[in-house]
């Protein structure tokens, strides 16, 4: 762990969701930047703050509190989506001071309409995708068809660029539906005007954050997705196309490894999943369903019930391990309310074994048998109760629930410094005054 103080990265541990855009708004009341380093508008940031929820798909989670904003070199965009969302902040009357990196992908229409049909022709191997287009754009990038921001600000490169791609794409699209027919002409000038309106906001970001780590500013690395989706270490091929962890900050905006501070883990209380693969704990009873329903479990991007299952400490262990983990917040211990007993999984059993590490194939996962210990529960409590129990802090705590965190605690080897108990800013307890 670097010693200095001014920076934290916010990452999902899990299969996103954790509770990340509350948890970096929550820290951005001490932060002058909060920075996206991947994803794309596959990501759903819930805030709850001063009566307003807001839902960020690309904006960094600083927003509500007019942070200094920053979408890093590792994202792609859709500009229609982005435009969007600043014209949604100014509506709001918030000051919107946002930089893009001209490094970042963009997004473009055959991306979306590939997503959705080559998910089709996957079979089981699908992994249920947002269909916002993030993996063909990550693939363009990759195969270095990609059209970038800088591009974008630049008609002649947008235009250049896109006269080669276009075709190839159309061509892609037609092995799957012959019928789409989206003209090029119609695209370049419609992503003409787009650049011309993010124009303004296009930086060399990296520059721009290294000066500000000279400069002790407090930034905030934001996660979108969570470790296990992601493309490298999560549980491929059921996942995103970017590193949705602490290893995709250098590379996601070009700030050097050894100047990430401090490393945020975010679980939630249980486990929940949007889209396809395999969850050893999953639940498909009655209590899935009051999960469910009590942590509001449906997709902030497309509407879609989450899978829920109890909490899986052998995955997360994993997560611990590859982000790096200096302390975790945890959150939504409010929805497991009135849930008598819980479950948490320790390890797995496969083939009469019980194995020692996670064991990252999914062509293993499905065969095995999660291990699970009980715990007491805790007892329903209103909304407002939370509230009070976040302002008296750690020790109003339900005495089941604190038995929960310590055991948490304990079997991941690593502090719980954050617990929230409620989407709302001050439902929240800091167990860690120098965190951050
Ligand atoms: P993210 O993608 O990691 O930012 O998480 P989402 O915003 O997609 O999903 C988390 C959901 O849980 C959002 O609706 C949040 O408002 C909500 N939330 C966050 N923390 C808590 C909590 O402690 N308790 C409850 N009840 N809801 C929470
Ligand atoms: P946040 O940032 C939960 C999942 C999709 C799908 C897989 C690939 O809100 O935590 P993609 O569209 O990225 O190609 O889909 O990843 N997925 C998410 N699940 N939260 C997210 O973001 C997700 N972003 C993508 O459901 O299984
Ligand atoms: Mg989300």
């Amino acid at each position: 762990m670097n010693n200095s103080n001014n920076t934290i990265a916010i990452c999902g541990l899990s299969w996103g969701d954790e509770g990340k855009g509350k948890i970096t708004d929550y820290l951005a009341q001490k932060a002058d930047i909060v920075v996206r380093f991947n994803g794309g508008n596959n990501a759903g940031h819930t805030i709850e703050a001063n009566g307003i929820k807001y839902k960020f798909k690309l904006i960094p989670s600083g927003a509500p509190l007019e942070k200094e904003l920053i979408i890093g070199n590792g994202c792609v965009i859709d500009p229609k989506v982005l435009i969007e969302e600043i014209e949604n902040l100014k509506a709001l009357n918030k000051k919107v001071n946002l930089k893009i990196s001209s490094t970042a992908h963009v997004i473009f229409p055959f991306h979306i309409a590939l997503d959705g049909l080559e998910e089709a022709s996957k079979g089981k191997y699908k992994a249920g995708t947002t269909k916002r287009g993030i993996g063909p754009t990550y693939s363009d990038k990759a195969q270095r068809w990609g059209i970038r921001i800088f591009d974008l600000i630049h008609p002649e490169f947008l235009k250049a660029k896109l006269e080669k791609l276009y075709p190839i794409k159309k061509r892609q699209i037609h092995l799957y539906d012959p019928g789409w027919n989206m003209e090029f002409e119609e695209i370049f000038a419609q992503y003409k005007q787009y650049g011309e309106i993010l124009k303004p906001y296009v930086i060399d970001t990296a520059f721009y954050l290294n000066k500000a780590l000279d400069e002790k500013k407090m930034i905030i690395f934001e996660s979108a997705q969570g470790s296990l989706l992601g493309i490298d270490h999560g549980m491929y091929p059921y996942g995103t196309s970017s590193n949705a962890n602490a290893l995709g900050i250098p590379i996601g905006t070009g700030i050097p490894p050894k100047k990430i501070g401090k490393i945020l883990g975010i679980i939630k209380a249980y486990t929940s999943r949007v889209g396809e693969g395999n969850v050893p704990t999953e639940l498909f009873d009655d209590v899935a369903e009051k999960i469910r329903e009590q942590g509001h479990e449906y997709g902030t991007v497309t509407g879609r019930p989450r899978r829920v299952g109890w909490l899986d400490l052998f995955n997360i262990k994993y997560s611990v391990m590859i982000n790096g983990v200096d302390s975790i917040a945890i959150t939504l211990l409010d929805a497991l309310e009135g849930i008598n007993p819980l479950k948490i999984c320790t390890g797995y059993e496969y083939e009469g074994n019980i194995l020692k590490s996670w064991p990252i194939h999914h062509e293993i996962i499905e065969h095995c048998i999660p291990i699970y210990e009980s715990f007491e529960g805790w007892p329903v409590i209103t909304h407002e109760g939370w509230t009070n129990i976040a302002k008296s802090g750690y020790n109003s705590l339900p005495v089941p629930m604190k038995k929960y965190i310590q055991f948490i605690e304990e079997h991941l080897k690593t502090k719980i410094s954050i617990i929230s108990i409620g989407p709302n800013r001050e439902q929240t307890i800091i167990l860690d005054q120098n965190l951050f």
